[in-house]
């Protein structure tokens, strides 16, 4: 579909959604469907709901976040679980601002925008639904419209609470336009918007000198006073500040801590009281979600300030830490590559891998528990086995430091570092180490590393960069070795007919001559001895392996060459054992003969089609291989 026909059905959409009646007309609509009278903070809870919860591993993970944010379950599910939730049951923390604080680039902004687009779509769907009075500038809430006294009773029959009182322009509009006939005021369906201002509004604080509370709540239109001869008339007054503009919906709060107290106050009555005093009127009732974002420092100076001490508990905050999964990270980097003008440029395979590893380990803190370094411990908290460590150990761990995640590298700086690699190197193809070059030169403009952290830093480019070896290494064999899948099936198969004649004491057929032959003891021995089982204990390991293989029968199930994971590595090196020398030479001839270069081209085919490589990334993978080989 062509973009402009894609416009028109936008707004033909829209059109076909939209709805207009009397009060009455709307009172019968409630009453069907009651949801289209929900507070602000239960539309957000119910449109984050409604995508979908998934709970894995006893782990709660929003569709709604899922699509864009990445390793950050648990944060988003004390967001929803303490915010969100009990705010949409109007329970007293809705009248808390929110206040998410994290570290630079966690995430913080991404969240709020989500929730902004997230609105303006579900205000468009059933389920979210959003109506006001008409013509009305903040879009009043039509149930505002019940006087006080009969709120009771409109709660026994439609079993909604009203909050907030009718605002002073639509107080006099009643009078004035309808004759104080409530049931004909005019009611419409809206549609969230923040271009429109409708529901959605950004405030940004200027020079607090200038800064205007009219910003916020909006302000006398000097204009008309003539007209309707006093500053209290309700309608000279423009109702178009960010609070007035954000009413039914949400409204971001931009470096609220930077903010003067004066205006801090306004927002605290707004949530504390759901109202807020706009000029000489009343206090005007707004129903509205608010979200600020602020770092760490920023936080504490301001907690830490006297002054502020009533705003704390008005003020509910929810830490949003970094990712700690090494292949969440990853995720992280592909979408703000594809998102970046970057995303033609090829990335080798995993480059970004090693640059994960590498801002990974600087957020980690080190563990206290006993036998377990940083690398095992990224290894855990992405979900991989680690020999002699199971869940118990990975949640212990993660206990160990409540808060961690608040400090390291952010993704931003790792997609820069990638962006000058691209333009240092004039080939559109960057490899690993282009990646953690780059991000080594670059710790020294980084604005807020510390020489400490710097070294650490350093050092953990050289931890990223050997895990990268092993990877590169391990990938290089894999493409030498004739269909690798295939070889180690072969192989493994071929050892376990072994296992099972030496077990049961039995002979072996050979396939071709029809022979009986001794189980092949050296066969045996070369595999087992790759992963250092002993004379002694080859007995016990090849029983092990067949009780194994029996337990597998009995449940149905096949046992091939990935259930048994020392059995995996041990064939894995056999068959690199004895490929060995072949890579060796073959990678790191400065002047291979014909054999040699056929096997490279084979290998660089295979690095490409089946690996992900592209021809410039094969053959610098190639080359450095070679050279890790001949250390
Ligand atoms: N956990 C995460 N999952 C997905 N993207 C992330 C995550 N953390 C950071 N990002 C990305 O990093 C960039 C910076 O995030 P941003 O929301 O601006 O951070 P903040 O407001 O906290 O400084 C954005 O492109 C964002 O999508
Ligand atoms: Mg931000």
């Amino acid at each position: 579909m062509s973009i402009l026909n894609k416009v028109r059905k936008y707004r033909d959409d829209e059109n076909r959604l939209k709805w207009e009646g009397t009060f009455a007309e709307y009172l019968e609509l409630v009453k069907k469907r009651p949801e289209i009278a929900q507070t602000a903070h239960s539309r957000v809870y119910s449109m984050i709901r409604n995508a979908g919860v998934e709970v894995k591993d006893g782990q709660k993970s929003y569709n709604f976040f899922n699509r864009e944010m990445f390793g950050l379950e648990s944060a988003l599910e004390r967001l929803v679980e303490e915010y969100f939730h009990p705010a949409a049951r109007r329970l007293d923390v809705r009248k808390r601002i929110l206040l998410l604080m994290g570290p630079v680039s966690g995430g913080k902004s991404t969240i709020v925008t989500m929730l902004k687009r997230g609105l303006e779509q579900f205000s468009r769907a059933e389920e979210g639904a959003v109506y006001a009075i008409k013509g009305c500038p903040m879009h009043e809430d039509p149930l505002h419209l019940i006087p006080h006294h009969l709120r009771d009773e409109f709660y026994e029959e439609y079993g909604i609470r009203i909050e907030g009182s009718l605002s002073p322009l639509n107080t006099m509009r009643l009078e004035e336009e309808y004759g104080g006939r409530i049931e004909d005021v005019m009611v419409e369906r809206i549609f969230f918007s923040e271009d429109r201002r409708v529901g959605i509004g950004t405030f940004t604080p200027s020079d607090p000198k200038s800064q205007d509370i009219a910003d916020l709540t909006g302000s006398i239109d000097f204009s008309t006073i003539a007209e309707y001869g006093s500053e209290s008339d309700p309608r000279a007054y423009r109702f178009d500040g960010e609070l007035n503009k954000a009413n039914r919906g949400m409204m971001e709060f931009q470096e609220m801590l930077k903010l003067d107290e004066k205006f801090l106050w306004h927002l605290l009555s707004l949530t504390q009281e759901g109202n807020f005093k706009a000029g000489r009127f009343a206090l005007i009732s707004a129903d509205e979600l608010i979200v600020a974002h602020t770092n760490e420092t920023e936080y504490r100076s301001f907690i830490s300030n006297k002054k502020n001490e009533a705003l704390h508990s008005r003020i509910i905050v929810i830490p949003i830490p970094y990712n700690l999964k090494v292949s969440e990270e990853e995720r992280i980097y592909e979408k703000m590559i594809r998102e970046s003008d970057m995303a033609h440029v090829h990335i080798a395979p995993h480059a970004l891998r090693a640059a994960a590893i590498f801002s990974i380990l600087t957020r980690l803190e080190v563990p206290k528990k006993q036998g377990i370094d940083l690398l095992k411990k990224m290894r855990l908290y992405d979900g991989e086995n680690v020999e002699g460590f199971n869940e118990v150990d990975v949640a212990e761990l993660k206990k160990e430091f409540p808060n961690e995640g608040m400090h390291g590298i952010d993704p931003r700086y790792v997609i820069n570092r990638i962006s000058s690699a691209i333009i240092r190197k004039e080939v559109p193809s960057i490899n690993a180490l282009d990646v953690l070059r780059s991000l080594k030169d670059g710790l020294d403009q980084h604005p807020s590393i510390s020489q400490e952290d710097r070294e650490k830093y350093i050092n953990y480019i050289a931890v990223a960069r050997r895990e990268y070896d092993e990877i590169a290494k391990n990938e290089v064999q894999k493409a030498f070795v004739y269909s690798y899948e295939e070889s180690a099936k072969h192989l493994m198969n071929n050892y376990l007919d072994n296992v099972e004649a030496f077990c049961n004491k039995n002979k072996i057929r050979d396939p071709l001559t029809g022979e009986e032959m001794n189980p092949d003891e050296k066969l045996m021995r070369s595999i087992e001895e790759q992963i250092g089982v002993s004379e002694n204990a080859k007995k016990a390991f090849r029983e092990e392996i067949l009780i194994r293989l029996s337990a597998y029968a009995r449940k149905g199930q096949r046992f091939d060459y990935n259930s048994h994971e020392r059995l995996r590595e041990a064939i894995q090196k056999k068959l690199f054992a004895d490929l060995k020398d072949i890579v060796k030479i073959t990678t790191s001839s400065t002047t291979p003969d014909e054999s040699q270069l056929k096997k490279i081209n084979e290998v660089v085919a295979t690095l490409v089609d089946e690996y992900g490589y592209n021809t410039t990334s094969a053959n610098e993978l190639l080359r450095y291989v070679g050279s890790l080989l001949n250390r």
